[in-house]
């Protein structure tokens, strides 16, 4: 196995290292999205509650998930240290921004953008990720009428077994959820206007470090087609620059003004 831990010691084994992981982070972006847009429901945050406990407690995607720390820090901890490799083999910084030639100005803002998106994820893991798995996150019970489809809900007090609890009360025709409320620590940590110009902000970082990455990503595949580059730049642009990072910052953005 020598020639691949000399493929990977190589400038391009190092680089299709970075663009993988930074691949399978963007598939991850759209997962989370997906499941994060149900934050947009009128429904009390039922359907975002629910789906928390299903991706918490799965064990095909709790593994999933360590997998996806270890990813985030690799990406993050090999990209510095290829930042840094590649300004010392470059003392003499580029006057002036030249295309394509200029991989040292590049790689400098990619670092840049890089570490901005890496302080946001510190931040973001604690204000959600952490009090979920960790704090007093208060739990809601949510009654849907099953002839109607209208939820009501209520802070539940009482003792369940695990996160959720769910049946259907046969009498009234309704069902009861009763679950662990992470709906409303979002709602509540986004009161914050200062914690929403953070997460907006890093939303646009985000959009330009996937512009230059989602299409560098498929030069260090060598996917080099002019077919093919095309579509690539416009996903690049379209999805990962723009709709997926405006989207994320949308949420922040309504639970400020739902809240005022
Ligand atoms: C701005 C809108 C966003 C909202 C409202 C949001 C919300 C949440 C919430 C509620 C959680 C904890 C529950 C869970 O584990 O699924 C979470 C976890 C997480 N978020 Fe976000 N998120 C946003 C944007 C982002 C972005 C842009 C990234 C990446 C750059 C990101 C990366 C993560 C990661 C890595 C986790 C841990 C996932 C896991 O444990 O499997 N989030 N997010």
């Amino acid at each position: 196995m020598n020639w691949i831990s000399t493929f990977l010691k190589s400038s391009i084994g190092k680089k299709l290292l970075m663009g993988l992981t930074g691949l399978f982070l963007c598939t991850f972006l759209i997962v989370h999205l997906t499941g994060n847009l149900q934050l947009l429901k009128h429904d009390g945050g039922l359907a975002f509650n629910t789906y928390a406990v299903f991706m918490t407690t799965n064990p095909l995607i709790k593994f999933v998930s360590y997998g996806l720390y270890a990813i985030i820090l690799f990406h993050a901890f090999w990209g510095l240290y290829l930042v840094m490799e590649n300004k010392k083999a470059r003392p003499v910084q580029y006057a002036a921004y030249n295309g394509n030639a200029n991989s040292n100005w590049s790689s400098r803002w990619m670092g840049v953008l890089g570490t901005i998106i890496l302080a946001f994820l510190i931040l973001h893991m604690w204000n959600f990720w952490a009090q979920y798995k960790f704090g007093t996150t208060p739990y809601t019970q949510y009654e849907r009428n099953l002839a109607t489809g209208e939820v009501t809900f209520s802070p539940f007090t009482g003792e369940i077994a695990g996160k959720m609890e769910k049946y259907v009360d046969t009498e009234r025709n309704v069902e009861i959820t009763k679950v662990k409320d992470l709906y409303s620590v979002v709602a509540d940590g986004f009161k914050a206007w200062w914690l929403v110009i953070i997460y907006v902000i890093s939303m646009a970082a985000l959009s330009f470090h996937l512009v230059h990455g989602f299409s560098s990503a498929f030069q260090t595949l060598g996917v080099n087609h002019k077919k093919y580059n095309a579509l690539i730049k416009n996903i690049g642009v379209g999805v990962f620059g723009i709709i997926i990072p405006i989207l994320f910052a949308i949420m922040p953005i309504y639970f400020l003004l739902l809240n005022h």
